[in-house]
């Protein structure tokens, strides 16, 4: 089974996946990533996010292993890495580079051990238009930008991070614009995914929702 959940930055795609992929045995791969491991070597190279062509190469040479090292490094979640990643993240020739190492993953899904499972679950922007059109299940999560912005924030102080609201919510409403202005694979919902608005959801109601949702489909 492949499920795909799509939708803005903190809309809590994130608990979300990890949820179901506990609940169906499903492998979990969180695209957003990918950008992120492309956005953070230019920052570490000390490259301008503009550099298209510079960008493009670290695409090209991205695997798996080096993602999975470079997601340790304590700028991978930071502030900067994520307006890295959305920078890089509009580039065409990155996202192309970047589109068989994603849809490998559901051919041959595994947990972070090596063992099979049961299916891959994708969580990003792009998942069910793009990168898994033929998915089984696919849901758009969003959420007004406060709402994100807040959480985002609790995140950063829950890990013991510095953060500024504000600042946190002209982040968030930057990475929307980027991410829905994009020529590339805008961010949008799937003609065929449910939308959930968790702006007023707790974090079981969305799972409920979701697997009621996802058993209904399954049946
Ligand atoms: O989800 P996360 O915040 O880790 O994603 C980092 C950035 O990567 C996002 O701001 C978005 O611009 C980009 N992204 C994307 N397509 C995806 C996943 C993430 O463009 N499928």
């Amino acid at each position: 089974m492949i499920i795909t959940i799509d939708g803005p930055a903190a809309a809590g795609k994130g608990t979300l996946s990890a949820k179901l992929a506990e609940k169906y045995g499903l492998a979990y791969f969180d695209t957003g990533m990918v950008y992120r491991a492309v956005g953070l070597q230019m920052l570490k190279d000390n490259i301008d996010l503009a550099n298209v062509v510079e960008a493009e190469k670290r695409a090209e040479n991205l695997t798996f292993p080096k993602m999975m090292e470079l997601s340790h490094d304590k700028d991978f979640r930071s502030s900067a890495g994520g307006n890295a990643a959305s920078i890089v993240s509009s580039y065409t020739g990155v996202r192309s580079r970047l589109l068989k190492m994603q849809q490998d993953f559901a051919k041959n899904p595994v947990f972070a051990d090596g063992l099979p499972a049961n299916g891959a679950i994708y969580d990003g922007r792009d998942t069910g238009t793009v990168i898994c059109p033929h998915a089984d299940v696919k849901f758009f999560i969003t959420a007004s930008s406060e709402v994100r912005a807040k959480r985002r924030y609790d995140e950063f102080i829950a890990k013991g991070m510095t953060a500024d609201y504000a600042q946190v919510l002209a982040d968030v409403k930057a990475r929307d614009e980027r991410d829905a202005n994009r020529k590339d694979a805008p961010m949008k919902p799937a003609d065929d995914a449910f939308i959930l608005d968790t702006s007023e959801m707790g974090i079981k109601d969305v799972f409920d929702k979701a697997v009621e949702i996802i058993e209904s489909k399954i049946k």
